[in-house]
């Protein structure tokens, strides 16, 4: 195989699957396939072992959030357990970022390593109550779920939980109702007690002060995947897989211009032209690549001569960026950065509940401006602005939204201001007009 610079590299590398362990095994969405494979093996154990024992080997393992920010998930369970109240579990599948489809073929697949999680961390943490909340828009995988708790119900799987005195631990599903801030954890919060989704500040954290004024354990729900896997073969096991400042592995979604999109499980710490030029294939019809966006589109930018970096939080932020969701999405040569900044733009001032001024009305304007640029009636004085906006938003805003909006206008600013200004000089777009045809491939999510 050949790398961009044309010379020759081996990257024959292949799955580590921990959360995705068994994905191909047909029925394994079904509890009879999913038990004859091991599973609910940890709940058990989980259930004859000290919370204290559990929460240690979390934190042996240094498994961190698999939703954005990778928050040790042993600290948020130890914060849980010894804040004042009954705890609730929450599995967050709400997975609304462009490039993000890890979570959703975890829950049509795999309902049930989710549900030994999230029971896990309820026996741990002495919560009553767990709930299941999916992206309104998932109906396969809210029906997985919906079966998943619905069998493991029947086997008595949840009524062997009780936290309280006589209570089993009650397991419901929230559909959310479809906009992208209901993932934001506090957002969240407001959306399960019925308010308009507006995030919190914080503190108080939801681990210790959450839904309903109780702790309140929020995961994603590949980070609650990963702990059945880690109390079987234990902390030491897990922390070994992957780089040092995030162990274990991860699921990147994997979308763009690649051959062969899709999700793959790779210890953290690969380096990204690894999954792109392996399992990814490359990039069709060997055009070359101008862009990537290595952890969702909330992450920046890296241009071709960063793709050496590791798949770790560490290794990409040495070259401007963060590991975010793990989304990654590659441009070629024939996409237009100014495009892609507008378009992104556009998602983000949709999906600004519009709590704080400097988000809601920031990503307005750098929508507007980056329209202009892009249709070639945009001006100097509209870069300036442009760094204004993306200077202020992210300082300005209660949640993540705001910085997230800013990342990939501000990177391609930074990377591709040479493209900026050729729309601005010339009046039209310099990449289409090279480039009829636009290349563009989608991912595609198999099913069983
Ligand atoms: C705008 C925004 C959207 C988010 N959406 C999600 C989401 O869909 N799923 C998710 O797990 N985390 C999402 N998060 C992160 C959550 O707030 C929270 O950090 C996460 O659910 C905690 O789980 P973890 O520690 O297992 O990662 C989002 C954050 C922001 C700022």
């Amino acid at each position: 195989m050949e790398n961009l610079t044309g010379e020759s590299m081996n990257q024959e590398i292949s799955e580590l699957r921990v959360v995705r362990d068994g994905v191909d095994i047909p029925d394994i969405h079904r509890l009879h396939v999913f038990r004859a494979h091991g599973g609910y093996a940890a709940l058990e154990k989980a259930l004859h072992l000290p919370a204290a024992h559990i929460i240690r080997e979390l934190t042996t393992s240094g498994l961190g959030g698999r939703g954005g920010a990778g928050f040790p998930t042993g600290r948020k369970w130890q914060t849980a357990r010894d804040a004042p109240g009954v705890p609730v579990v929450v599995a967050n599948g709400d997975e609304s970022e462009p490039g993000a489809f890890k979570d959703r073929e975890l829950m049509e697949t795999l309902p049930h390593r989710i549900l030994e999680g999230a029971l896990i961390a309820a026996h741990t943490v002495g919560a009553d109550q767990v709930i299941l909340f999916v992206r309104g828009e998932y109906d396969r995988a809210h029906q997985r779920l919906t079966e998943a708790v619905a069998e493991a119900s029947e086997a008595g799987i949840i009524s062997a939980l009780t936290n309280t005195p006589g209570d089993a631990v009650s397991v419901h599903l929230h559909r959310s109702a479809g906009a992208y801030i209901c993932g934001e954890e506090t957002a969240l919060i407001e959306a399960l007690e019925g308010n308009r989704p507006m995030p919190r500040g914080k503190p108080p954290f939801p681990a210790v002060s959450g839904y309903l004024g109780r702790p309140t354990v929020i995961n994603n729900v590949e980070t609650l995947a990963a702990v059945p896997a880690i109390l079987n073969r234990g902390g030491d096991w897990y922390r070994a897989l992957g780089a040092p400042d995030c162990p274990g592995t991860r699921v990147f979604s994997l979308s763009g211009n690649v051959r062969f999109p899709g999700n793959y499980e790779l210890p953290t710490g690969t380096p990204l032209r690894a999954l792109i030029e392996g399992p990814g294939g490359g990039v069709p019809g060997d055009r070359a690549i101008k862009a990537v966006i290595p952890g969702g589109t909330s992450t920046p930018l890296l241009t071709p001569d960063m793709l050496d970096a590791p798949l770790s939080p560490q290794g990409l932020a040495t070259v401007g960026s963060a590991l975010g969701t793990g989304s990654v999405i590659v441009y070629d040569e024939t996409n237009c950065m100014v495009d892609l900044a507008a378009n992104m733009s556009l998602f983000y001032r949709d999906e600004s509940c519009g709590k704080c001024t400097p988000c809601r009305d920031g990503t307005h304007l750098m929508h507007e401006i980056l329209s202009r640029i892009e249709a070639g009636t945009g001006d100097r004085d509209d870069l300036a602005q442009l760094e204004r906006i993306c200077g202020y938003v992210p300082g300005g805003s209660v949640c993540g939204l705001g910085p997230a909006a800013v990342a990939p206008v501000a990177s391609s600013l930074r990377h591709f201001r040479g493209e900026y200004m050729d729309h601005i000089s010339g009046g039209h777009c310099p990449v289409f007009k090279r480039y009829e045809v636009r290349g563009q491939c989608f991912p595609v999510i198999r099913s069983p």
